[in-house]
């Protein structure tokens, strides 16, 4: 697990007409006792810091050390390099990052499929089965998190090799990959992660990072069944798109379904258990008046997260305004009349009708969203082991009545290891997190990230939180702003 500088070797990448010459060290295996074959890391440092120069301010010392990665839908996520985006287009991150100057560090990480041959395609992720098939299912939860945390351990490690400030860490992620993102920084150093840990051989020391870029985390899942009933209930159709081979190209085709009445009924049941969650966490808004929702999911919690909805459509109605400034005419139709729910006056958005906002965006996933009754979700399978397909985990299902044999129910504790929530408290290591939803995401609701965002800043840590309008279930836009986001904290 040591490194020596002798294995760097020169590499230049292009993508999107551009071209970026680093460093790199390649498929370094980052654990003494790895239990698949994910389980190694790609460096990349800017080719500048071998030769005593800098790029964009930073220099061999200064440079902060990005950290993406490539988890999506609980998959395994591969160590990747700098290259072409496949889902966004342009340059991928780890591209963007270098040519900001930063050092990247790209490790792979286990996930819910990792060992078993799987054609699966999922529903935000670019490519199917993304591991090796080993017969062995050792990347249930929770592996991603151990995986990426023995990645900081092996950085600290060899400090001394890898040029960078290994005391700037920035993790980044989408999705689950943002889940992740979020649990390596409300989880530094916390000692229940140490049996796993010393089980894959992973260096000792401090695994905690100094900021958190988390895309549309789908996090929280014990309580995310509830939070999507609070938000779609009243909603039977859904609509989706599902991933299929078309002549060996993936396409994405859509799909759409009415819940049945039973799964009305229990919407229902559902929606009326999150007042009771929220209200146990005692969150408060910037001028500290506690958020609270009433039974019928009305209250100041509802009232604050359609605020943040508004600042967005507000947002993008002055950037709207400001393009047309620039050119110096007006232009007809901005990004905020796609949805009637808004009420704008005189390019002041005042207002925004929940309800009808929520029958614009539309229910992606039927009832429950998450926990299913079959054991058939994906997240069911992240919280299997290497001997149990799949389990329950949803906190609200034995005071619905879904009883279910023990064996069937993920043990409370590695479904705490999963969620960053509640390990987020005063005086944890990172206190400084960017968090973006899209306001036209469905996959998870609008409460997960809020509460997320709203929690880190009772304990008082530093959180850019917005609602991007218009944007759907994605992530690695904006990385301009991003980068400048990590230049404030770290330049
Ligand atoms: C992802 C999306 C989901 O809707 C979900 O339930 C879990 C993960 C993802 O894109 O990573």
């Amino acid at each position: 697990m040591r490194l020596s500088v002798g294995e760097f070797v020169p590499r230049a990448y292009r993508a999107d007409g551009r071209e970026v010459s680093c460093r790199a060290i390649l498929g370094a295996p980052y654990c003494a006792k790895p239990v698949d074959p994910i389980q190694r890391v790609n460096v990349f440092v800017p080719e500048e810091y071998f030769t005593g120069g800098s790029v964009g301010g930073y220099n061999a010392v200064t440079a902060p050390i990005f950290m993406p990665n490539s988890v999506g839908g609980y998959l395994p996520g591969p160590a990747e390099e700098p290259g072409d985006d496949a889902r966004n287009g342009g340059a991928n991150s780890l591209f963007r990052a270098l040519e900001h100057g930063l050092v990247v560090v790209s490790g792979g990480v286990r996930g819910r499929t990792s060992g078993k041959r799987s054609d699966e395609f999922f529903e935000g992720a670019d490519a199917g089965y993304r591991g090796v098939e080993t017969g062995r299912m050792v990347g249930r939860a929770p592996a991603l998190v151990v995986d990426q945390k023995a990645i900081v351990r092996f950085v600290r490690l060899n400090a001394d090799v890898i040029p960078g400030n290994a005391e700037r860490i920035v993790t980044n992620g989408t999705s689950a990959g943002g889940a992740l993102s979020a649990l390596m920084g409300a989880t530094g150093n916390d000692p229940g992660y140490e049996p796993y840990l010393e089980r894959i051989g992973a260096a000792s020391g401090r695994d905690d990072v100094f900021a958190s870029n988390c895309f549309c985390p789908i996090h929280n899942l014990e309580h995310a069944d509830a939070a999507y009933e609070w938000q779609f209930a009243g909603e039977r159709e859904w609509h989706r798109t599902k991933h299929k081979v078309v002549d060996g190209v993936v396409t994405r085709v859509p799909v759409s379904g009415e819940l049945t009445d039973a799964q009305m009924e229990l919407s229902a049941r559902l929606a009326a258990r999150f007042p009771d969650y929220v209200d146990g966490l005692g969150l408060t808004d910037p001028e500290g008046r506690l958020l609270t929702l009433n039974p019928d999911g009305s209250g100041s919690f509802r009232d604050f997260v359609v605020g943040k909805l508004v600042d967005s459509a507000q947002r993008e109605l002055r950037l709207h305004e400001d393009v047309a400034a620039s050119i110096g005419k007006s232009i007809p139709g901005s990004a905020v009349d796609q949805v009637n729910a808004l009420d704008v006056r005189d390019e002041r958005v005042c207002g925004l009708d929940w309800r009808a906002y929520v029958h614009a965006i539309t229910r992606m996933k039927a009832t429950p969203a998450f926990d299913a009754s079959d054991l058939s979700s994906p997240e069911n399978e992240e919280f299997g082991d290497q001997t149990v397909g799949a389990r329950h985990f949803s906190a609200d299902r034995e005071a619905l009545g879904f009883f279910s044999d023990s064996g069937k129910m993920a043990d409370p504790e590695v479904v705490r290891l999963i969620n960053p929530i509640p390990h987020i408290r005063s005086g944890m290591p990172t206190r400084h997190w960017r968090i973006r939803h899209g306001s036209f995401d469905r996959d998870t609701s609008f409460a997960i990230p809020v509460i997320l965002a709203t929690r880190l800043r009772n304990v008082g840590c530093d959180v850019d939180f917005r609602i991007p309008w218009g944007v759907p279930h994605a992530g690695d836009y904006q990385m301009d702003e991003l980068f400048a986001w990590v230049d404030g904290l770290c330049g």
